[in-house]
């Protein structure tokens, strides 16, 4: 086959898959074989400056709209973050984003040119999507460091995982992920003797391993002492910029050390959005949500 026959079917292939295709020279400014490549997870399309685009989004169970014309937009390096009543269609939203619920419509995408609806659950993990759930799911009988190694062989086969050793990038970024999660003391301790705090900092660190571009966090801070809370907003205060995150919590005084942009869920869209003192002054906001 000649190259630009090659290069024609890469490009069709990576349409295909919804993955943005990059042609031309590589990173280190050399030129590959004539013919372009298929873009790793790193390389998002934000040429648009959104980094996750949700417009028109609608999911009903049994007739019940859980989510209704919802459109929302985040930023690359945006930490954004979103309160509502319970059942506003906080988790179902990040349902939605991460693949595990189909919405009846609506358009979503990752970067200008990944369409999520077309990907599975699996899929928009590996593109770099990482999301917390409420719980932390961390493996109690293994040690902090086995956690995160552990976190670089998902998705790979058995024997793959058999034969996993890290390497010295790998090594490092262990390193690094330890120290930002506050548990470089604690590498060899296992999981099921940390706090709960330092569990859920663990699990974020378990999906830092992967360098997520956008992490979606769902109330992380509950159950946290005040100091694991003021711990948490500092480190979410490091991750931003270097990924863009969504961080749904109820926790007011958290969100004022953390917050720029705040949007406010109520029955399944967006009912406010903008700074937390002008989403606090807004009456519909108080109405449903913040109380009198
Ligand atoms: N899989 C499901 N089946 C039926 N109803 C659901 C499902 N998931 C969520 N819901 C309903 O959708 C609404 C929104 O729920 P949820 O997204 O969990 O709200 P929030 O996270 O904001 O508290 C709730 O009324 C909930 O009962
Ligand atoms: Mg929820």
């Amino acid at each position: 086959m000649t190259p630009d026959l090659m290069e024609a079917g890469a490009e069709r292939a990576a349409r295909a898959s919804g993955i943005h295709y990059v042609s031309g020279s590589t990173e280190s400014g050399g030129r590959e074989a004539g013919f372009g490549r298929i873009a790793t997870p790193g390389e998002v399309d934000i040429t648009h400056g959104r980094i996750l685009y949700l417009e028109d989004v609608s999911v009903s169970f049994d007739g019940f709209k859980a989510i209704n014309k919802l459109s929302l937009d985040i930023a690359p390096g945006e930490l954004r973050c979103i309160i509502g009543p319970n059942g506003a269609g906080k988790t179902t939203m990040m349902d939605i984003i991460t693949g595990k619920t189909r919405p009846d419509s609506g358009t979503v995408f990752f970067g200008s040119t990944i369409d999520l609806l077309r990907h599975r659950e699996a899929e928009i993990a590996q593109l770099g999507i990482g999301r917390k759930f409420q719980k932390p799911t961390v493996f109690e009988h293994l040690t902090v460091f086995e956690n995160l190694e552990l976190a670089l062989k998902t998705n790979k086969g058995v024997r793959a995982s058999m034969l996993f050793r890290l390497d010295s990038a790998q090594s490092d970024r262990l390193a690094e992920v330890l120290e930002t999660i506050h548990l470089a003391d604690s590498v060899s301790r296992l999981a099921g003797n940390l706090s709960h705090g330092q569990k859920q900092w663990l699990e974020i660190g378990m999906l830092l391993m992967q360098d997520p571009k956008l992490l979606l966090l769902d109330e992380p801070v509950a159950g946290m002492t005040d100091e694991e809370t003021a711990r948490t907003a500092e480190l979410f205060l490091t991750l931003k910029g270097k990924h863009s995150l969504m961080v749904v919590e109820h926790d007011m005084s958290f969100i004022r050390t953390i917050s720029e942009i705040v949007t406010v869920l109520c029955d399944g869209s967006v009912l406010a959005q903008g700074t937390l003192d002008e989403v606090q002054a807004d009456e519909r906001v108080i109405e449903v949500y913040l109380g009198r």
